[in-house]
């Protein structure tokens, strides 16, 4: 088991009367790199803040290993954050920007320059040094930032959404940079994002939040694979979403079908679940007696898959499926999955 170095318990935070962070409790372990990941708006950089100490608690609190850092002001705190908007002086070239809290701290000139250059080379940009920060490109100037956070050593980096002002193509180079960086200089990143493929690629750990509330944690796979709720699994990534009903365990009715699957009946007053199918599990094959008969609607490639979508003969309900075989419009097929392919959820 991984040492905790970050663990909230209870943490509630209001502005004014409204409650946007709700009695949440996790853990971070060290060296592990963790996501909150929530749509605009759900409380992720309020949590971000009150982690740095930027913003105070409310209510509950927040633990460095075994002490409660509430009370500690943020400078004293062995944190650092990196801003979307880098925040870099531009009137400094990269070498003074990262060597700037060296300086501060009154280190040794050749201890500065080896870190600096120590720090240049793990987000690759040695031979930088003397170049203006406008001269940069926006990834170049992330690295720049990410480097500086760096200089003074921190056991914990915080970062809020930090690719979301590059491009896709730039956004993605940063974020097996980033991970690449992460494993290099073995440190704590908590990490925020309200994108899920970023969350996913990026993650040892996800925390989903929505309205201030730990919707679920737990390691990319887990939350894709296993979303516990409806929210997480039309969150991350996309998913078909079908009222059914359960009667009895391993088995679920809906659309008019009965399919085996691997959940026991939740614990409910009413038989109503809901079922969640993810696009790429579903089989097409031929209308038979036990599967979900339809007509395919549309037809889009998408680069390594088709996305299809079947209407239902009887609900009208579209089932979105991915498949690299191609089928035509208007052609009549059947859908089937598998007793693994079927997510049990509470109804909502
Ligand atoms: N300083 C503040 N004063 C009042 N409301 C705030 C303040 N900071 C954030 N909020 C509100 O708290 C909620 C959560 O904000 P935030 O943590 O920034 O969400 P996210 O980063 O997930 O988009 C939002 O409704 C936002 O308007
Ligand atoms: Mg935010």
């Amino acid at each position: 088991m991984k040492k905790t170095i970050i663990e909230a318990r209870n943490l509630y935070k209001e502005f004014g009367k409204n409650a946007v962070v709700k009695h949440i409790n996790f853990t971070i372990a060290e060296n592990e790199f963790v996501t909150f990941l929530g749509p605009s708006g759900c409380g992720k950089t309020t949590i971000l803040r009150m982690i740095a100490g930027f913003e105070i608690p409310t209510s509950g609190q927040i633990f460095l290993y075994d002490k409660v850092i509430n009370d500690i002001p943020a400078y004293l705190r062995p944190l650092n954050t990196v801003f979307q908007n880098y925040a870099l002086f531009p009137h400094m070239d990269v070498f003074e920007n990262i060597a700037f809290s060296m300086r501060i701290k009154k280190q040794e000139a050749k201890a500065i320059e080896a870190k600096v250059a120590e720090l240049l080379e793990v987000v690759n940009l040695s031979g930088y040094e003397q170049r203006d920060i406008a001269s940069l490109s926006g990834g170049q100037q992330q690295r720049v930032a990410i480097a500086r956070a760096l200089a003074n050593d921190p056991k914990v980096l915080l970062l809020d959404e930090p690719l979301s002002a590059l491009d896709l193509k730039m956004r993605k180079e940063m974020q097996i940079e980033l991970k690449k960086i992460q494993r290099e200089v073995k440190k704590t990143f908590i990490y925020v994002t309200h994108d899920q493929e970023e969350a996913l690629t990026l993650s040892d750990k996800i925390i989903v939040l929505n309205h201030g509330e730990i919707q679920q944690s737990g390691t990319p796979i887990d939350i894709y694979n296993e979303p516990i709720n409806t929210f997480v699994a039309d969150f991350i990534g996309e998913s078909n979403i079908i009222d059914g009903t359960m009667t009895k365990d391993f088995e679920v009715e809906f659309l008019g079908k009965r399919f085996l699957c691997v959940d026991k009946r939740p614990s409910l007053e009413t038989d109503r679940v809901q079922v969640v199918i993810r696009p790429e599990d579903i089989e097409i094959g031929q209308c038979l007696e036990h599967t979900i008969n339809g007509v395919v609607t549309s037809i889009v490639f998408k680069g390594v898959h088709y996305e299809i979508i079947v209407q239902c003969s009887e609900s009208e309900y579209d089932f979105m499926i991915h498949t690299t075989d191609y089928h035509e419009i208007n052609k009549h097929v059947g859908l089937d999955f598998g007793p693994d392919d079927i997510h049990i959820m509470k109804a909502g």
